[in-house]
């Protein structure tokens, strides 16, 4: 039994412990972007984990904007019959290439081993944007693992979403990269919330000396810089994980990496304290 099925039997399907829905407002659902100047960062790792964490809270859709080479579907051990190659080609409606990975957990899985989803025309990206703009409104939460990189279509996610996360480890190219990500999305002017977290750090101080460092340069270049948004350490557990396809935070809830997804949560909720969700579909349909 898949859980779509698992969902209509207990009359889960439509159910939302989103405050604002239950009062009857029609928010689109908060969006974050994982993103990453530098590949492999972990960024498909903790989206992996984020959205298994907040669909404790809400429903959650997890968005695999590694369009041509999406791996998010391995990490919460699904294998979608559709995707959102068949919603490009006019094939299928975006509700019909959803994948139910949990209770509240729906997953829009990328191509694989797919190039020509890697850059979209501008037609073609309208054609997720117009169908995202609709689902959004039955998610409190929309996660896009995005693909590494600087491509427009990557950036117009990371432009259309509420925060964007910037992942970055300890290595020189990947503070590097993460700075050319944050300058690149800063010239965009975008009014989202860009922060940056440090990922795979051997303990606090050289997660704080690398943010630091990412600080300053930006500083002393752009005059701005991201907001911290913590750090996460390297963890034996997130490979066990990976390779048993299950996030982080279910496989090993009590993990140091699982206590940092909690910790980055927490500061994710501070972000949308002070910002109402814009929608996603609607910002991309705008680029
Ligand atoms: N905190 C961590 N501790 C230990 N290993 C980690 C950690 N974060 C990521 N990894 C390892 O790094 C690998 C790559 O992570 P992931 O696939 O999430 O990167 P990515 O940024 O999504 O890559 P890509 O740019 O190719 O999409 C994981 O399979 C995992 O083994
Ligand atoms: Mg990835």
């Amino acid at each position: 039994m898949n859980w779509a099925h698992a969902r209509s039997l207990i009359g889960l399907a439509h159910a939302s412990t989103d405050a604002s829905r239950e009062a009857g407002r029609r928010l689109p659902a908060r969006s974050i972007c994982v993103a990453s100047g530098k590949g492999g960062t972990g960024k498909s790792v903790i989206s992996a984990s984020l959205a298994a964490l907040l669909s404790r809270r809400g429903r959650v859709l997890l968005v695999d904007a590694d369009l041509g080479a999406g791996n998010a579907h391995i990490l919460q051990n699904a294998s979608p019959e559709r995707s959102l190659v068949d919603v490009v080609q006019g094939e299928r409606e975006i509700d019909e290439v959803l994948t139910a990975c949990g209770p509240q957990l729906d997953l829009l899985a990328a191509g694989c081993g797919v190039p020509h989803m890697a850059g979209l025309s501008a037609q073609e990206l309208a054609s997720i944007a117009d169908g995202l703009r609709a689902l959004e409104l039955d998610y409190d939460w929309c996660i896009v693992d995005s693909a590494a990189g600087l491509s427009d279509q990557t950036l117009a996610f990371a432009r259309g979403s509420d925060v964007v996360v910037i992942v970055t480890t300890p290595d020189l190219t990947a503070m590097t990269d993460a700075y050319a990500f944050y300058k690149v999305l800063s010239s965009l002017r975008g009014e989202q919330s860009v922060g940056l977290l440090v990922n795979r750090a051997g303990s606090a101080e050289e997660a704080e000396s690398v943010a630091q460092r990412v600080e300053e340069v930006s500083q002393r270049f752009l005059g701005h810089a991201p907001s911290s948004l913590g750090w996460l350490c390297e963890d034996a557990r997130v490979r066990h994980a990976v390779n048993n396809r299950r996030p982080v935070v279910r496989e090993d809830p009590a993990a140091a990496f699982s206590s940092g997804i909690e910790r980055l949560v927490e500061r994710i909720d501070a972000q949308f304290e002070q910002r109402r969700p814009h929608g996603l579909g609607a910002a991309l349909s705008r680029h």
